[in-house]
């Protein structure tokens, strides 16, 4: 390393690059057509090749898979599809001995309804367990403005619930049960109920629970919607008339931080990677650098996944999709790089197991698929914050043709296209196609495409995969991405070895230099006397950069591009379609 960074401290957290895995879609060994741990044991030397440093691993916990593994029944145990603890252990050590750290995904703002607390909880209002979850008596119709016939209660009931909160995979967010005769809360799908964190029992199981991983030599946390755990007082109605829809009831709440606060007393350290998804958006910045300042003043994360940069194409419905402007796109990014600049920490992503695939949504995935996609990984991984890779981004892997409902297997695609048919809303799926094909989730479940054949190396020839394999693994696969020189793939290594030699790519200031213009977003990052500027042309034409007066005829030299240039004169340079440049201005 060249030089020191500001006079903040280092973390190996901060300089790293995560990649995320999948379980169910990265690699299947026992040919059932869902992919698990033993696959992913196998598939070790090939991260270790890449260069990541530490792994996210989505929910691997036992669950009846209403949600992917996002509803879990035993937080101690692993899913029979995916392995054994055994198996688990040995993945552990596998990465462990490459020097690749493990985070888990931590999955508390509910459980599954098939989660031995749920059990108990419902089977009578009178025991412990029912103050794990939000049971509430129902109201009645009159004294609301709710619909009876919208609920699903026998006959005789006629009531609706404690409040008109929707579920975020569409219809009502509580469920009514009939033995007890109250309802109970589920933000997610009915078979996800919250838990009631206001309970110091629910948080006591839960650290317990976190320590026990921690104590199994994990690395740390990806914390499932953790801004969700505290709810509003009295669980108000939303009120649509100033704006205030179920999500604004729902996130950051009253004693969020007083529950990480205790979290991060009792189980977390600096040195272990926390990272809170945190839902809604805009976020206020500072609610943000309190999850991410050092305790004891804040609430100690490591950093957070906000959503402002993949809501930029959404509308309000959630089968809503707007266009995106690079500008936009852009005043976000200087938002947090901003206002995390001092306080906290970023992480940096366009992609997970809930986007679509980033070349098909901000790139071209057509004619410019491999320019994009490197010119996508070139901006994550020159920003302030720590890169997050989603298996198949390092290949340039595209969204997948979905032509009829029956190719989709996401609840958060199912359920609102469903319930728009029952009512009516849509006469049939075409209405809807366009954007559930750009949105789906499942564009990101596709299979890992490993190599051409019938299955991409996902699974056995014989088997059938749980989900599709995209058709585009003919060409698009790490065997062919491999042996060129010139794939996307080669091009994430480099930049994952890039951030390893120049520490001002990790600890840099970040500068903009062209915040309004259409297709060019330019910066610095400058760390001492070492300093890189970054130029990415957001588009399918020749752009020119016009660069500011004091870098015209700076001694420039380039670290990395996505075509070959060996221009070292960064004055008016002209870039082609989706051309970006990293030069080393020292
Ligand atoms: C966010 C997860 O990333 C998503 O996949 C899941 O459906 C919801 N939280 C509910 O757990």
């Amino acid at each position: 390393m060249t030089s020191h960074p500001r006079d903040e401290e280092r973390r190996w957290w901060k300089e790293a690059v995560v990649y995320q895995i999948y379980p169910r879609s990265f690699k299947d060994s026992d040919g059932d057509g869902v992919g698990d741990i033993p696959g992913i044991i196998e598939k070790a030397d090939y991260l270790a090749d890449l260069g990541v440093d530490c792994i996210w691993l989505n929910p691997v916990y036992e669950s009846p898979n209403a949600d992917n593994g996002y509803d879990i029944a035993d937080y101690r145990a692993i899913m029979d599809e995916f392995g054994t603890m055994d198996d688990w252990e040995q993945l552990r050590d596998e990465l462990h001995k490459r020097d690749i750290k493990l985070i888990m995904d931590l999955v508390v703002n509910h459980t599954s309804d098939e989660h031995a607390w749920f059990l108990n909880s419902r089977a009578s209002t009178d025991n412990e367990f029912r103050e794990y979850y939000w049971w509430r008596e129902g109201r009645d119709p009159e004294e609301t403005d709710l619909d009876p016939e919208v609920y699903d209660t026998p006959d005789d009931v006629n009531e609706v619930p404690p409040n008109d909160w929707e579920s975020f995979f569409g219809g009502p967010a509580w469920s009514y049960d009939e033995d007890s005769g109250e309802w109970y809360l589920h933000l997610f799908d009915r078979k996800q109920p919250d838990l009631n964190w206001e309970n110091e029992a629910v948080r006591d199981e839960v650290f317990e629970m976190m320590e026990w991983w921690l104590q199994k030599g994990i690395d740390g946390f990806r914390m499932d919607v953790i801004n969700l755990i505290s709810k509003p007082e009295g669980l108000p109605d939303t009120d649509p008339e100033n704006d205030i829809e179920t999500i604004d009831r729902a996130v950051n709440g009253p004693n969020v931080h007083d529950y990480l606060g205790e979290m991060r007393e009792r189980v977390l350290e600096p040195d272990f990677l926390s990272v809170g998804e945190m839902i809604g958006a805009p976020m206020p910045m500072e609610t943000a650098r309190q999850y991410v300042t050092p305790g004891p003043e804040g609430d100690g994360l490591s950093m957070i996944f906000h959503f402002e940069h993949v809501l930029v194409d959404r509308g309000d419905d959630a089968l809503e999709l707007t266009e995106w402007t690079l500008p936009d796109l852009k005043a976000i990014f200087d938002r947090w790089q901003d206002g995390l600049a001092e306080a906290g920490w970023n992480s940096l992503y366009f992609n997970n197991h809930d986007q679509p695939r980033q070349v098909s949504r901000y790139g071209n995935d057509s004619e410019y698929r491999r320019e994009s996609a490197k010119l996508l990984a070139t901006l994550l991984h020159t920003l302030r914050g720590t890169p997050y890779i989603y298996q198949g981004e390092e290949l340039g892997m595209t969204n997948y043709p979905f032509e009829s409902l029956d190719d989709f297997r996401d609840v958060a695609t199912l359920n609102p296209i469903r319930s728009a048919l029952e009512a009516g809303e849509i006469e049939s799926f075409e209405a809807v196609k366009d954007r559930a094909r750009a949105m789906s989730r499942d564009n990101a479940r596709t299979p890992m495409q490993w190599d051409d054949s019938e299955y991409a190396g996902f699974t056995d020839p014989d088997s059938t995969p749980w989900i599709d394999v995209n058709p585009n693994k003919e060409t698009i696969n790490v065997e062919a991405e491999r042996a060129d020189q010139n794939s996307v793939w080669h091009y994430y290594r480099d930049l994952i070895s890039l951030r390893k030699e120049h520490d001002v790519i990790v600890y840099g200031d970040y500068d903009p230099l062209t915040p309004g213009h259409e297709s060019l977003w330019a910066y610095t990052r400058t760390l001492g006397d070492d300093s890189l500027l970054v130029v990415l042309n957001f588009s399918d034409d020749e752009t020119q950069f016009e660069s500011p007066e004091d870098l015209k005829g700076a001694n420039a030299e380039i670290l990395i591009s996505n075509y070959e240039a060996d221009v070292s004169d960064v004055a008016d340079a002209v870039l082609r379609p989706w051309e970006a440049r990293v030069y080393d201005l020292r």
